[in-house]
This record gives C-alpha cells, sequence and structure tokens, in this order.
C-alpha cells in the first residue's frame, strides 16, 4: 500500500505511521510527505528518515488553486493508494477531493460528528461530554464529515485541561490511524453510503 502525507505542523500522527510499517505491523510505504509549512518538524523528521519529502509553502503562491495544482502533481508522480492527512491545516477543494474519492482520509480529535472544526477538545470540555476520543475518516467535500474507518474514544475527568484531553486523546489517535489503514490494507471493506463496512455484509 502506498502512501502519501500530507502534514503542516507536529507530525507525530505522521511518525506513529512510519514506526508501525518500520515494526512490520502495517505492510505500506510512504512515497511522499508533503508540508505546506518549510518549519513544520514533521517534514524536518521526514527528510531524517530518507523519505521523499516536499515543502510546498501556500504563502508562496498566488491563489490556493495554484498551490493545491502542485499538490496534485506531486500526488501524481508518486502514484499512492491513500492521501493520509495529518495534522494538515488546509481546506482541500472540492476538485482537489473528487480527484481522489474514498482515497484521502484524515485524522479528528473527537467522536464525529459532535465537535468538528478546530480545537475539539477544548468543545468537548466546554460542552460538558463526558466521553470523546477521535475519528479516522474519509474526505469528502464537506468539513470533518466523510465515512468513518475507525473511532477511539476516552473519558473526560472532572479536571482535564484542552492540553491534559488533547494529550489523552493523541494516544488513541496514533493507534488509530494505523488500525484505519491496516483495514484499508486488508481490501475487506467497501463504502456503503456513509458505512465502511466489510465487504460481504449487507
Ligand atoms: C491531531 O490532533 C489531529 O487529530 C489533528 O491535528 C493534530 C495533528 O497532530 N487533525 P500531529 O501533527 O500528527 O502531531
Amino acid at each position: 500500500m502506498r502512501l502519501a502525507i500530507l502534514l503542516s505542523g507536529r507530525g507525530s500522527n505522521f511518525v506513529a505511521i512510519h514506526d508501525a510499517i518500520a515494526r512490520g505491523e502495517l505492510a505500506a510505504e510512504m512515497v511522499a510527505v508533503i508540508s505546506n509549512r518549510p518549519e513544520a518538524p514533521g517534514i524536518a523528521r521526514a527528510r531524517e528518515l530518507g523519505l521523499p519529502a516536499h515543502v510546498l509553502d501556500h504563502r508562496s503562491y498566488p491563489s490556493r488553486g495554484a498551490h493545491e495544482e502542485d499538490v496534485l502533481r506531486i500526488l501524481a508522480e508518486a502514484r499512492p493508494d491513500f492521501i493520509v492527512l495529518a495534522g494538515y491545516m488546509r481546506l482541500l477543494s472540492p476538485g482537489f477531493v473528487a480527484a481522489w474519492p474514498n482515497k484521502i482520509l484524515n485524522i479528528h480529535p473527537s467522536l464525529l460528528p459532535s465537535f468538528p472544526g478546530v480545537d475539539a477538545q477544548a468543545q468537548a470540555i466546554a460542552y460538558g461530554v463526558k466521553v470523546s476520543g477521535c475519528t479516522v475518516h474519509f474526505v469528502d467535500e464537506n468539513l470533518d464529515a466523510g465515512p468513518i474507518i475507525v473511532q477511539r474514544a476516552v473519558p473526560v475527568l472532572d479536571d482535564d485541561t484542552a492540553e491534559s484531553l488533547s494529550a489523552r486523546i493523541l494516544e488513541q489517535e496514533h493507534a488509530a490511524y494505523v488500525e484505519a489503514l491496516r483495514k484499508l490494507a486488508s481490501s475487506q471493506w467497501r463504502v456503503d453510503g456513509r458505512r465502511v463496512v466489510r465487504s460481504g455484509s449487507s
């Protein structure tokens, strides 16, 4: 399974997926790592690991479309089976998403459809939920909305801050992304409307 990673920052999900591949827990190969931020620690790590790392700084393009065109060009050359958004802080245009139907994955730090958008962990605390978690889902044209591949739950504790809850969720994110990719690698799944189900199940 060929994976392209898109990131903007820390890159801990990218590293977790890389480590799972290195340990032989995920049969995959990273064919491109793309960052829209030159200073992202994740892209520095990709270089250290000797992966094909690309920086496409969105600020040096005249438009969103021009930036996406370059991202799409690199993806076309890398021929990934799946595009993995790992803290990629850019919205993808409907045209981009349509070019890779059910091939783009994202991870979000809440149990969707609760708390889409930014600061999901702070939203969960402010709302007062007792359980939150993370969601790996396919990307469609709506924000944090595509078919769900894997979810993992964590408790929200009375004394949690956005930071402490984020850390608890992040640990599960790393496992959830690997679990989702293993599921996709097995090829025993299909998308049925909003549902990602085992092939053969009705
Ligand atoms: C994660 O919390 C992820 O759920 C969200 O952005 C953060 C990325 O973290 N989409 P990292 O860059 O993978 O460490």
